[in-house]
């Protein structure tokens, strides 16, 4: 009896997070799965922040003032330490996304090493 539960409990494991992947890839279809090897502004910073951050930092009445629509001004708050203060919800800062959970570890070491690069526009 024991081991049937156990059973049915790592099966149903497994089936749960197969199940959270699939709906990851759903949620975020223009998402290539974190891939912190080949980082790109292009690639993977621009598509996560128009994901995630534009749609209260677009050009129009953006929080904070701050527009993230373009290269120029997503860099200048990744070279001031607020792009990743945020995100990582260290002390100190607004977390980001507001009200929402924090971003996972692997996208947020994506923008580490962009910003470690001197956030290019590549
Ligand atoms: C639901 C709306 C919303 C989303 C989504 C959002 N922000 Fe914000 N953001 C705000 C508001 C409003 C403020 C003004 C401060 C506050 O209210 O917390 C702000 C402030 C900021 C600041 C100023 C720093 C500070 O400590 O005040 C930065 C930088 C920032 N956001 C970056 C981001 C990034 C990066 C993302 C995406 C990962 C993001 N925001 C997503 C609404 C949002």
């Amino acid at each position: 009896m024991t081991r049937f539960h156990l059973t049915l409990f790592v099966l149903l494991g497994l089936t749960l997070s197969s199940c959270y992947y699939d709906v990851e890839e759903e949620l975020y279809p223009d998402f290539k799965l974190c891939d912190p090897d080949n980082v790109t502004f292009s690639g993977t910073i621009q598509p996560l922040i128009n994901t995630k951050c534009v749609s209260c930092h677009g050009a129009t009445n953006p929080g904070a003032g701050i527009s993230l629509t373009n290269h120029a001004q997503i860099q200048a708050q990744a070279l001031n330490g607020n792009l990743l203060g945020t995100m990582s919800h260290s002390s100190g800062f607004s977390p980001m996304p507001k009200n929402e959970p924090r971003l996972p570890d692997c996208q947020l070491e994506e923008v580490q090493i962009w910003i470690d690069q001197g956030a290019p526009n590549n």
